[in-house]
């Protein structure tokens, strides 16, 4: 879910509703505002995404003050009952909420018993209810604010705005929370691009400040009502980068900014034929002994590519889901590393994991797009992969950033670790990076995936197979199509594709296999297994790799080193995705049930 809060001397409605526009890959089952003038705090919502509704409001609601949310259904279904913002039994709170209160049948239970009445399914309801029944305690709202907060177990960013009263009132733990500082206004926020057109100022909260905002100051304190000082930090991504530019859809913007975001990415990394990262001092890593990635979706394919060159280098090595962290994680301690791959820096179940890893001795590094994340400002150490702003909720320009920086990171680590054995082309790896953005705009010049997309649109399955480097990309090609184009799609390792999978093998079922160089051999042999049971078999590789021979259509990337081979092979299977998506008429940017930002486990 993401919220927004705005205070200040204009109309509120306004910001509030483009900001939650922005928003949006946050969640869109449903969307809402809640203003306040003076005569009452006026609720507008319904379920859908802020299109909808945008189109029921009459007139713009008018107010200097409001909050506002965009959904993605955790308790109950998206309803116009429940979606937020949520309001006490008179009408006078309003609250809107990201994340999840864990307790919050037994707080409904006893305030129902005090004779509160409740309209929703959610959660969330719980917290105006909480704060009118201790603002009748107390007759001041920013103590009822701090007592409803101290009962609230789980996690929670909240906004809160109260009839009658020009004031603004916040708080978070373990969900992210953002203040942005303009002139005329202030915001608050779950991300910083709800308000970017507006400020570049902002200050990210941490866990436990509450902040009250009325039009011209604000005020953050701790729970007990102590002031704190926070830093304000300038964010230096371009309001432009995060539109949709000439573009039908984000995902296709951020296909096709991939050069660019890789140079970013590259940018200063390479200096005197090594790998160099800012704040990581060559020796930082000289201590390690086992490498945990834990990451999930996207990230987690992001992981496993950068993850491989680091077992390469002889260095033990765990590439871990991380919501099955506790259950699939080695001994941990002192010399291990565990790293979180996460392009938000917000996933709930990858900030679980590392927080565990930490609680158990690890040392951290979170390898992330946002700067003041929650993963970066928990982490000893963050890495930023500087791809820009991703709005698709599926995740492509982040995952070829995220593995280049995982591998150049797989080679700062090895080079350090005392015991770990260099590649032997690490130069000739080195080198070949510096072409892989021009390598990708071919790629993009070039694709044949469109007409591709269209021949094999009517299959029944779609199944990806790679092998070595090659199987996380056949992964995340079969995780991209099923996303956006909501037909059944797999990925395998090429030489699992005989022991099960092969069972569901038709002429209705195209094979993609990958091809990333010489450690792929199994790739082929599986593909002929396929082929001799009917499939239709789709090479996605360089042109001179013997997958070709045998595959009934080919999607061709340049020669490069086998190390970013896949990189390349995996914008042709973004490519794939995306215009099978579009000939299927689907949602590309916001697909059904999903979010960009899962912030509850
Ligand atoms: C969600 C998104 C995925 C994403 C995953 C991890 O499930 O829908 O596209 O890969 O979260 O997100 P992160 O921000 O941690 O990389």
């Amino acid at each position: 879910c993401g919220i927004i809060a705005r205070i200040g001397h204009g109309n509120a409605a306004e910001p509030l509703l483009s900001g939650l526009e922005n928003l949006e890959y946050r969640g869109y089952d449903s969307a809402g505002i809640a203003v306040q003038n003076g005569s009452g705090v006026k609720v507008h919502k319904c379920s859908g995404e802020v299109s909808r509704l945008k189109s029921k409001l009459d007139s713009q609601p008018h107010g200097n003050m409001g909050i506002g949310h965009t959904r993605w259904s955790t308790h109950g279904p998206p309803t116009d009952e429940n979606a937020h913002p949520h309001t006490d039994t008179a009408g006078d709170v309003a609250v809107v909420h990201n994340g999840v209160i864990d307790n919050y049948e037994e707080l409904k239970a006893s305030l129902r018993a005090e004779g509160h009445e409740f309209e929703s399914d959610t959660d969330t309801e719980v917290i105006p209810h909480l704060i009118d029944e201790y603002r009748a305690e107390t007759g001041d709202t920013e103590r009822a604010v701090r007592r409803a907060v101290d009962v609230l177990e789980g996690s929670y960013a909240i906004a809160a705005i109260v009839d009658g009263e020009e004031a603004v009132y916040a708080a978070r733990k373990g969900s992210p929370l953002v203040l942005g500082l303009d002139d005329e206004e202030w915001y608050l926020a779950s991300d910083v691009p709800a308000f970017l057109e507006r400020t570049e100022d902002v200050i990210y909260l941490e866990d436990g400040d509450l902040v009250v905002l009325d039009p011209d100051a604000y005020r953050i304190t701790d729970l007990d009502g102590n002031p704190v000082e926070r830093a304000v930090d300038t964010v230096d991504w371009d309001p432009e980068d995060a539109g949709k530019g000439e573009y039908d859809h984000y995902m296709r913007k951020e296909i096709h900014t991939q050069p660019t975001a890789l140079a970013n990415t590259i940018e200063g990394r390479i200096k005197d034929g090594d790998v160099a990262f800012e704040d990581l001092p060559a020796g930082s890593f000289e201590d390690v002994e086992c490498v945990q990635f834990v990451a999930c979706g996207t990230s987690y394919h992001a992981a496993m590519y950068g993850g491989q060159l680091v077992r390469e280098a002889g260095i033990r090595t765990e590439v871990l889901r991380a919501s099955e962290y506790e259950s699939t994680s080695g001994p941990v301690d002192e010399n291990t590393l565990a790293v979180a791959v996460t392009q938000s820096g917000e996933t709930a179940d990858t900030l679980d994991a590392v927080r565990t890893a930490a609680d158990r001795g690890a040392r951290t590094l979170a390898v992330t797009n946002v700067v003041g994340s929650t993963a970066a400002r928990e982490a000893d150490d963050a890495v930023y992969i500087r791809a820009g702003p991703e709005v698709g909720v599926a995740a492509t320009k982040t995952y070829s950033s995220q593995a280049v920086t995982l591998t150049l990171l797989s080679q700062r680590i090895a080079g350090d670790v005392p015991t770990a054995t260099a590649a032997d082309d690490r130069a000739a790896m080195l080198e070949a990076l510096a072409d892989l953005p021009q390598q990708v705009e071919t790629v993009l010049e070039t694709s044949e995936a469109e007409p591709l997309a269209a021949d094999t649109i009517d299959s029944e399955s779609f199944f990806f197979i790679g092998n070595g480097p090659a199987h996380s990309v056949a992964l995340e090609g079969a995780l991209k199509f099923k996303e956006i184009t909501y037909e059944h799609a797999e990925g395998f390792a090429a030489g699992e594709l005989k022991h099960g999978p092969l069972a569901l093998v038709t002429g209705k079922t195209p094979v993609f296999a990958v091809a990333t160089g010489d450690a792929d051999g199994k790739t082929k042999t599986n593909a002929i297994e396929a082929k001799s049971r009917g499939a239709p078999i789709v090479a996605v590789g360089p042109d001179d790799h013997p997958l070709v021979d045998i595959a009934d259509a080919h999607l061709s990337v340049p020669d490069t080193h086998p190390v970013w081979t896949g990189l390349l092979a995996n914008v042709q299977l973004q490519l794939l995705s995306y215009h099978a998506a579009t000939q299927l008429d689907r949602p590309i940017d916001k697909p059904r049930n999903l979010a960009k930002s899962v912030t509850v486990e």
